[in-house]
């Protein structure tokens, strides 16, 4: 007999294909009835699979008495309502780690094409512009410094492309580290006023929420360059869009929204700025390594075994 598993969120199509061979799933994000699922299989459910796009909130927990653990897909677990998992007791694995590379890459390519504007000379061959003369020069990244907000695994290794890069790094997080040598800023502000370029790499959720708040993007000021890989609700996204329309603020490489798929149009005629529709992890290998690290931690539950990576 197949064991019983709710998937609250859409998940990579192999990954969910996987979890379907495995065990009877039952879909929360295609159900119009949520409430009669979960009634109809609460008291066989231990393990949930959860993702960014469809989390769990605290009142599905409590409709789930035998849950014991949730396995999330993605690094970042802000979808999942930590307080009340830590509340009843169930264990909560992420996908750290395997992601990590793949996230700096995209956070480098956007400051790269945000300065640089790549992705506007690429229109500007394609649109045939360039028989009529050299596209305009851009700003360069060589000499300049760049802030990175939260260095855990993902914002270190921006810092160390970035040293590639010829980048003076510096940082900001709630903690000064004792194991990186990056010029420390308690403070936000103070930092986006010392660099060039800031880079959010801090995890979503109640903590981090508008930090990159308009005083940020002021300090970052009109030469200045944003870039955000963590989540779209680290920057005031208001602010953003209208010191970015006010040239207030130089430019922005987001990868990431407040609203996903739903970025404010207000971006789209904004020439200084590359938008990304959230794809720090997605490539196949990438999301395939995600895959499997929320398969394993399920099989270790479902095998009384330790999980693999409790967050
Ligand atoms: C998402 C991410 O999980 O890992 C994270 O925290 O943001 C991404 O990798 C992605 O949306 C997968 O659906």
């Amino acid at each position: 007999m197949k064991q019983d598993l709710i998937v609250t969120g859409k998940m990579y199509p192999p990954t969910l294909a996987a979890l379907d061979a495995a065990y009877t799933t039952h879909k929360l994000f295609e159900t119009k009835d949520r409430d009669a699922m979960i009634a109809g299989v609460a008291d066989r459910i231990t393990a949930v699979a959860s993702s960014n796009s469809g989390g769990i909130d605290g009142a599905t927990m409590a409709k789930l008495p035998k849950l014991k653990t949730i396995s999330h897909f993605g690094v970042g677990y802000d979808t999942v309502d930590m307080d009340a998992a830590k509340k009843r007791g169930i264990a909560v694995t992420n996908t750290p780690d395997v992601l990590t590379d793949d996230v700096a890459d995209i956070a480098i390519g956007l400051l790269l094409a945000t300065v640089r504007r790549i992705p506007q000379g690429d229109r500007y061959v394609r649109e045939g512009k360039w028989l009529k003369g050299a596209m305009a020069l851009t700003d360069t990244i060589q000499g300049k410094s760049l802030g990175v907000i939260g260095v855990g695994r993902i914002g270190r290794a921006i810092a160390k492309r970035a040293e590639a890069f010829n980048l003076k790094v510096s940082y900001q997080g709630p903690n000064k580290k004792s194991d990186v040598s990056w010029p420390y800023y308690p403070d936000l502000v103070a930092l986006a006023k010392d660099v060039d370029f800031l880079v959010a790499a801090c995890p979503g959720g109640e903590a981090t929420r508008g930090i990159v708040s308009r005083a940020v993007i002021d300090a970052l000021g009109p030469k200045g360059v944003f870039v955000n890989i963590s989540r779209g609700t680290v920057a005031d996204e208001v602010a953003l869009l209208e010191a970015l329309q006010q040239g207030r603020l130089g430019g922005a490489g987001l990868d990431v929204f407040v609203d996903e798929p739903r970025v404010p149009e207000g971006f789209f005629a904004l020439e200084n700025v590359v938008l990304q529709p959230h794809v720090g992890s997605a490539s196949h290998q990438t999301r395939t390594a995600m895959g499997q690290l929320v398969i394993d931690n399920l099989a270790a539950h479902f095998a009384g075994k330790p999980l693999l990576t409790p967050v």
